[in-house]
C-alpha cells in the first residue's frame, strides 16, 4: 500500500466559538477520487479551504503527500490545482487568453500546442477557443477551468461543487474527464451534493453532516458505490 496523497487526520476547524469541522479524518491514495457529500453548510468548502491553507485547524492536521499544509504551505502551491465554487475567469478574454494569463500568474510556460491539447482533452469545441467567455455556458467555463488545472500539471486536484449548474450531458462529460485524470495518476478530492455523479466517479465517498463525517463508502473492486445506499444515508435524519 502506498502512502496517502491526501489525508485529513482528526481535523477540527472553528471560527470564533462556532465549530465548523469536528474530528474529520479521511484519506485518498494516488489515482483515487474521493468525493465528500453533504448538504449546504455541512462543511465541504471549509474542508477544501483547510487543505489549501486558507483555514487553520484548531486541532488535527491536513496533509498532502505526507506534509502538513500548515507547516509546509509550499506543497499547496507546487502540487495542487483548485477549482473554486464559482470559476474565476475573465469574461472579456477568450479561453486561450484566460489560460495564458492564469498560467503566467502561476509562473508556468506552456506552448500553443500544449494549450490546444488541454482544450481538446476537456472537449471544448474549437470554434469557442477564440470566443470571449462572457458568451460561454457554465459547462464551457468549467471545461476552460479544468484545462487550466491540467496545464498546471498538478498531481492533486480540489474541486468545489464542480458539477453544480451543469446539465446532465455536461455532468457526464465532466465525470468522464475526472475518471480519466485519476486513471493517469491524479488524486482528486471533490465536494458535491450530486450523489449519482459521485457514485459514478468516486473510489470513496465521505458523508459530511454539520461538520462531522457520518458515513464512509468504498467502491467495490471494479465497481461503483451504490447510489441508493448513499442516498439513504444522506437523507436519513433530514426528513
Ligand atoms: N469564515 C467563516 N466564518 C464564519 N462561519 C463560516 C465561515 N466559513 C464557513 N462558515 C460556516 O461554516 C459552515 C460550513 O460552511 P461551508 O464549509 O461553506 O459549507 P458547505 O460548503 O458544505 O456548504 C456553515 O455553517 C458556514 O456558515
Ligand atoms: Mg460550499
Amino acid at each position: 500500500m502506498t502512502d496517502p496523497v491526501i489525508s485529513a487526520d482528526a481535523l477540527h476547524v472553528s471560527v470564533g466559538n462556532k465549530t465548523i469541522l469536528k474530528n474529520v479524518s479521511f484519506t485518498a491514495r494516488r489515482g483515487e477520487v474521493l468525493a465528500l457529500l453533504g448538504g449546504n453548510g455541512a462543511g465541504k468548502s471549509t474542508t477544501i479551504k483547510t487543505f489549501l491553507g486558507l483555514m487553520t485547524p484548531s486541532a488535527g492536521t491536513a496533509n498532502l503527500l505526507g506534509q502538513n499544509v500548515q507547516l509546509q504551505p509550499d506543497i499547496v502551491r507546487q502540487k495542487v490545482a483548485y477549482l473554486p465554487e464559482s470559476v474565476m475567469l475573465y469574461g472579456h478574454l477568450n479561453a486561450v487568453e484566460n489560460i495564458r494569463y492564469f498560467l503566467s500568474l502561476a509562473g508556468k510556460e506552456k506552448t500553443d500546442d500544449d494549450i490546444a491539447l488541454a482544450l481538446k482533452k476537456v472537449a471544448l469545441q474549437p470554434h469557442a477557443w477564440q470566443t470571449r467567455l462572457q458568451s460561454y455556458s457554465k459547462g464551457m467555463r468549467q471545461k476552460t477551468a479544468i484545462a487550466l488545472a491540467l496545464l498546471r500539471d498538478a498531481p492533486i486536484l480540489f474541486l468545489d461543487e464542480p458539477t453544480s449548474g451543469l446539465d446532465p450531458v455536461a455532468i457526464d462529460e465532466f465525470n468522464g474527464l475526472i475518471s480519466q485524470l485519476a486513471s493517469q495518476g491524479a488524486t482528486i478530492l471533490m465536494v458535491t451534493h450530486d450523489i449519482y455523479g459521485a457514485c459514478h466517479v468516486a473510489n470513496r465517498i465521505g458523508l459530511l453532516r454539520h461538520g462531522e463525517l457520518v458515513g464512509m463508502f468504498d467502491a467495490p473492486q471494479d465497481g461503483n458505490i451504490d447510489a441508493e445506499v448513499v442516498h439513504q444515508a444522506f437523507t436519513q435524519g433530514l426528513k
